[in-house]
């Protein structure tokens, strides 16, 4: 199967995604909470049966990751691994900021990826090794060479108030270093932002997979730079990201070094 035929297939199944997002956004959300600040709104998972019902019908032997529901292993080269709303406590509380994304891999690399956000009508995908577009536009990263110069963005992992390992150093490193930070609760659109130049540089503890993966081949496809915080080789698998428009990672590998101090 091509890449491109992967990709329209993402795209069309994360824009159908995204209208029951954008039909439902606003109303009373009934919300079930996995963990204290950890949601799920009914909403989540009429996106997912939406996704996952039209990846098995088209793709009846592809493996398919998705945040709401077990893991669908598969013997195929495919993987789907989507999550059908990415920003959900913003989603939850009728602020504007969140997507769906779908991404897929081939034998453990990613091969295409689209990030929708429905609100404002943006599609992010690319496929590995031809670019990265919005609404079918080339996207590049920025050129800021200066970290102080930057525009970050970063999240909080939703064990924020019970684990030392909360981010607050390196928040802090940051505010002190790079010209201001962001915090909009959607991962996936973070990278797509730093991807299309409106944010320098991201970095987060405790992502998961459905968080990054068509974000990190966007991204990459825009001509940013992906790594693990400490400037190793970053995959999805990995909890923690630094991604930028590759000028200031260098500075912000550095940065990361020494709050760890
Ligand atoms: C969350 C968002 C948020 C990030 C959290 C994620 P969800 O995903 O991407 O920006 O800080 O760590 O879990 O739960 O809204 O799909
Ligand atoms: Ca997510
Ligand atoms: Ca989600």
């Amino acid at each position: 199967m091509e890449n491109w035929e992967l990709l329209a297939f993402a795209e069309d199944v994360a824009r159908g995604a995204g209208d029951i997002l954008r039909r439902n956004y606003g109303r009373q959300q009934k919300i079930h909470f996995k963990g204290e600040i950890d949601l799920v709104t009914e909403v989540d998972r009429e996106s997912e049966r939406y996704i996952l019902g039209r990846i098995r019908e088209t793709f009846p032997d592809h493996g398919i990751l998705s945040e709401e529901s077990p893991e669908h292993a598969s013997p195929s080269p495919y993987r789907w691994i989507v999550d059908p709303l990415d920003g959900t406590t913003n989603y939850a509380h009728g602020y504007p900021c969140f997507c769906v994304s779908v991404g897929v891999e081939r034998d453990g690399e990613m091969a295409a990826g689209a990030v929708y956000d429905p609100l404002l009508d943006e599609m992010y995908a690319a496929t590995a090794g031809t670019g990265a577009f919005r609404n079918g536009e080339r996207i590049g990263v920025s050129g800021i060479s200066d970290l102080r110069k930057g525009l970050l963005a970063t999240g909080f992992a939703y064990d924020v108030k019970l684990s030392a390992d909360n981010n607050f150093d390196y928040f802090k490193a940051f505010v002190f270093t790079g010209q201001a930070i962001r915090r909009d609760g959607s991962a996936a659109l973070d990278l797509c932002y730093v991807a299309c130049g409106r944010f320098d540089g991201f970095w987060e503890l405790k992502l998961k997979p459905w968080d990054t993966a068509a974000g990190y081949l966007i991204l990459r496809e825009a001509g940013g730079v992906v790594t693990r915080l400490d400037g190793s080789a970053y995959d999805i698998g990995q909890p923690d990201i630094l991604a930028s428009n590759g000028r200031i990672h260098g500075r912000m590998v550095e940065v990361l070094r020494n709050a760890r101090k």
